[in-house]
């Protein structure tokens, strides 16, 4: 197998990156921080395998990784050991007991929030080609537009924008959208609202998100799902446990897996 610290070397420019035959990484996108996208990645990644899909989670979020905090796991190799030559990609794929694979990151490690352009170029190509290995991969952003998120949004299939109803959430949003669009950066951009009382409510965000696109960006993305505010997310997240584990059939879950179908069924 490729010693972990020849990624570099081997795809040295933007122009080499590998790509697979058929893109199967969703993003998880946000403008605003705290809107939900780790939780909601952990419980898509879940819900997938749930349906008997091979699914990987990558934490994607470098800076300020915390997919594991949320789901109470030390793995032993993660994305710093990758960066430090430790480990293969492969090798930090640890088996979650949901049935589903993560790449953990490792919360507050300089040197994965400070990667170059050319090591994060080439971690990019190494997911790319181990996302070969399933059905899907759900990528775990950090909050904004920043050059890390830009770079790794780049090429995926789907990019999920999540929002919630606060104004500066929507607004936040928007500007993602915005860039990514302008850049082309996202295979598809769609939207999902979370933490919304009900379904009306989901609605009335979306449609306000869909007038500022359709009206400045000439561009109207679907909307992927609305998933209801639900105190059993905060207390699976104070578990340090999966919502699809601890509260198999609350709303929340049941929104997530709604979205889950729709999308394995679209894309
Ligand atoms: N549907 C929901 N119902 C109730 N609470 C929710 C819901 N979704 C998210 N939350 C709350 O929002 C908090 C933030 O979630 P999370 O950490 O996943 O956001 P994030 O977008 O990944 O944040 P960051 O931008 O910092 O990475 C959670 O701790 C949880 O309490
Ligand atoms: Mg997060």
């Amino acid at each position: 197998m490729k010693p972990a610290s020849s990624i570099v070397q081997a795809f040295p420019t933007p122009g080499q990156a590998a790509m697979p035959r058929k893109r199967n990484i969703i993003a998880i996108a946000s403008g605003k921080g705290g809107v939900g996208k780790t939780w909601f990645s952990i419980t898509l990644a879940h819900a997938m395998a749930k349906a008997g899909k091979r699914a990987l989670l990558f934490d994607g979020d470098l800076g300020l990784a915390n997919v594991d905090v949320q789901l109470g796991i030390t793995p032993e190799r993660d994305l710093a050991s990758v960066i430090a030559g430790e480990a293969t990609l492969t090798q930090a794929a640890t088996r979650f007991d949901g049935g589903f694979d993560i790449i953990a990151g490792r919360s507050g490690s300089g040197g994965l929030a400070t990667l170059s352009p050319n090591r994060l170029l080439a971690l990019r190509s190494e997911l790319h080609l181990l996302a070969e290995n399933y059905d899907w991969v759900v990528l775990d952003l950090g909050a904004g537009i920043e050059r890390t998120v830009r770079l790794l949004t780049a090429h995926c299939r789907a990019c999920l924008v999540i929002t919630t109803d606060e104004p500066t959430s929507i607004t936040d949003a928007y500007a993602y959208i915005k860039v990514t669009a302008m850049e082309q950066l996202a295979g598809g951009i769609q939207i999902v609202v979370n933490m919304v009382s009900n379904q009306r409510e989901g609605e009335r965000v979306y449609g306000t998100l869909l007038r500022a696109c359709r009206e400045f960006l000439k561009f109207e993305p679907p909307l992927a799902g609305i998933i209801r505010r639900d105190d059993h997310v905060k207390d699976s997240i104070r578990r340090q446990t999966s919502l699809l584990t601890r509260h198999p059939g609350s709303e929340a879950a049941s929104d997530v897996e709604a979205i889950f179908q729709r999308l394995d069924h679209a894309l």
